[in-house]
């Protein structure tokens, strides 16, 4: 009886395990390009077939140019995900390039699918992501030109450019598609808005300052 428990706790611990480690699978195959004509749906895309596979599968050149950051907030995300390179396909990574300008702010997101290793090209960027409830902790760093910092799993981050120049940094994200929430727009900008009601009192404040927030986004 003894052993017939233990295996079954052990079986039950394997199994727990591999659901709480679980990320994207692994591949299978060298590659599974997307195929984004196919009719099948799968988590992710379907393979195009290898043989008809080129080099323009694993490549992206719109990198070379500055993002346009004249936008209210001053900076500019440009990704490449399973979207911009079909080849990133099952792969289980992405990245950004983030241009800032003087001010300019990344305002606080999510990536719903992925942990970001944030890299400073060019600048003083200051960068920040807060801890979960109850404890709401504020993790905040100044980052200069070479600097590297993580901003983990889902958590609330942001970077902004607190020097006098332009600043430039590339984020790797560790999804295909990373997927971006940024906070301000799903609560005030969502379509169709949230009744101002719900947000007045989730936000402790009156029914004109939710509408006039949400007439901006
Ligand atoms: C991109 O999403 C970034 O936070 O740099
Ligand atoms: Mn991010």
């Amino acid at each position: 009886m003894a052993r017939v428990c233990s295996s079954f706790l052990l079986l039950v611990l394997v199994l727990v395990s591999s659901v709480a480690m679980a990320t994207e699978p692994s591949p299978l195959q060298d590659f599974c390009v997307a195929d984004k004509n196919a009719q099948v749906l799968v988590n992710g895309f379907a393979c195009k077939n290898p043989s008809l596979v080129q080099a323009d599968d694993f490549y992206f050149d719109g990198l070379r140019m500055r993002g346009n950051t004249s936008n209210a907030v001053g900076s500019k995300v440009s990704l490449v995900t399973v979207e911009q390179v079909p080849g990133l396909n099952t792969l289980g990574i992405s990245m950004a390039r983030v241009d800032y300008e003087p001010g300019g702010l990344n305002p606080p997101h999510v990536h719903s699918r992925a942990t970001e290793l944030f890299t400073v090209l060019e600048g003083t960027i200051e960068v920040g992501f807060v801890t979960s409830n109850p404890e709401n902790r504020f993790i905040t760093k100044v980052l200069h030109k070479g600097d590297v910092f993580v901003f983990p799993f889902r958590l609330v981050h942001f970077q902004r450019n607190i020097g006098n120049v332009n600043a430039l940094a590339i984020s790797t994200l560790s999804s295909q598609n990373p997927g971006i929430v940024t906070i301000a727009n799903a609560v005030f900008g969502s379509k169709p808005d949230i009744s101002s009601d719900i947000l007045a009192k989730a936000f402790q404040t009156s029914n004109e300052v939710i509408e006039n927030l949400q007439f901006k986004f």
